[in-house]
């Protein structure tokens, strides 16, 4: 398969040599605290070598696992937040909208939400088909998915008698802690443990992802191959600093110390939607501390283009885009040739929607670099498990690198437990 590739080279053209230089020496040092394991939060590391980390064996008891539930469902729950909810969620999504898929288990979300209209409506789904739970919580104890399970555990007990019930969960927890662990030991789900160094926003390629992903058809060999061929051109430092990952994280950083602090992930595909919402929190969690970091936002276009363009294109001078395109999709739509003409578009009939897209792609980046919104623009060849496998890592350690080269800790998240403090007060949790 061909690589991503990122071509970087407009964004830096206003930037003085010196500021790039400085930057440069700043992520190599992060890169070294990353790859020596000499920094803060240097026991969550462990995702770094999870492409490589699983042996057959353990591949095939997911995959069992997840043959015996798909028998059983129409309907799969997967319960979760953040960090064990996202990038399942990216990469179903992303992958399974470009391929063609058996619709069967659907996959359905819970716990990532307290909104009671939504699980109004997904219990009223769930009365009238066949369905499974995997719920998936590194600490077993978060608010969201643990008020979604009680709910949904109750409504599988009663559909289906206890001990069905239990045939039909599936946990995904800390191997020895939490209020999960102890409800699968009592009920005997079938559970599968998160590594203890490993952080949940760094958790797709572990069970938290692997599992539901094998059951939603997902093929999880391709997925850690991609992500073990960018590990491997990530954690050799000769390949590295000539990689897509060094330059990634070299322009990011360059543009923040310059004043651009808010990146904008851009798609052309919104079934990539969910990819910028794991890539968000990623980046999000792992570097906005210590009043520091980049913003990390997201916008679909062309959709979004008749909403914030305007913004981009002539707002505050904040903004860099990094653009995720997309060279090939699998599938594509030709527009007619009509006889009547009557909305003037037989000019570009026969053209695909996806060739139409792509020179959308090009105008839009002509005219932001000349509205001096810098751009890093990231190659896909096509969306398949193997790129999203190699974005994901990509992404994971860009992230790293980022965090040393700032200065924080990009495997802690201290500043989420506030609001949690004042939720338990408030609710009266002893
Ligand atoms: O990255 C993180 O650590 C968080 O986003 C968590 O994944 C999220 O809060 C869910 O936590 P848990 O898996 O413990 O339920």
């Amino acid at each position: 398969m061909k690589n991503i590739t990122i071509s970087t080279s407009s964004a830096l053209k206003s930037i003085p040599r010196e500021l790039i230089n400085a930057v440069e020496e700043e992520v190599q040092r992060g890169y070294f605290t990353l790859i020596n394991g000499t920094g803060l939060g240097n026991d969550f590391l462990g995702w770094m070598r999870l492409p490589m980390s699983f042996t057959n064996e353990q591949l095939s008891v997911i995959m069992n696992d997840a043959a015996r539930i798909k028998r059983i469902s129409d309907v799969v729950v997967v319960i979760g937040i953040g960090g064990s909810y996202l990038g399942t969620r990216a990469v179903i999504e992303a992958v399974s909208a470009d391929k063609r898929f058996s619709k069967k288990p659907t996959i359905l979300y819970a716990g990532h939400n307290l909104n009671p209209v939504y699980l109004n409506n997904l219990i009223a789904q769930l009365d009238k088909v066949d369905y499974s739970i995997v719920v998936i919580s590194k600490s077993g104890t978060t608010t969201e998915p643990a008020i979604a399970f009680r709910i949904l555990r109750e409504h599988l007990q009663n559909k289906y008698g206890k001990t069905e019930a239990a045939n039909r969960i599936i946990a995904i927890t800390d191997a020895k802690r939490g209020t999960l662990r102890k409800l699968s030991i009592d009920n005997g789900y079938t559970t599968y443990s998160i590594p203890d160094d490993v952080g949940g926003r760094f958790s797709v390629l572990s069970p938290v992802g692997l599992v539901p992903l094998a059951i939603a058809g997902i093929d999880i060999q391709s997925l850690l191959k991609g992500a073990a061929s960018m590990a491997e051109i990530c954690l050799d430092k000769e390949s590295f600093f000539n990689s897509s990952a060094y330059n990634y994280v070299l322009t990011r950083n360059v543009l923040y110390a310059a004043g651009y602090d808010i990146e904008l992930m851009v798609n052309y595909l919104d079934h990539l939607n969910y990819l910028s919402e794991w890539w968000k929190q990623l980046y999000g969690e792992s570097e906005g501390k210590d009043g520091k970091g980049i913003f990390p936002a997201s916008v679909s276009f062309t959709t979004d283009l008749h909403s914030l363009g305007q913004f981009i294109q002539g707002g505050t001078k904040k903004l860099f885009e990094t653009v995720i395109q997309v060279q090939t999709t699998r599938k594509d739509v030709i527009i007619p040739k009509l006889d009547d003409d009557v909305d003037n578009l037989n000019y570009i009939a026969g053209k695909s929607v996806n060739s139409v897209n792509k020179i959308a792609q090009k105008a839009t980046t002509m005219a932001h670099v000349s509205g001096k919104v810098p751009n890093i623009s990231i190659k896909v060849p096509q969306i398949t498990e193997e790129s999203i496998g190699q974005l994901i890592y990509l992404f994971e350690f860009a992230c790293g690198v980022s965090g040393y080269t700032i200065n924080v800790n990009p495997f802690d998240q201290p500043d989420v437990e506030a609001y949690k403090k004042n939720m338990f007060k408030l609710l009266g949790k002893e």
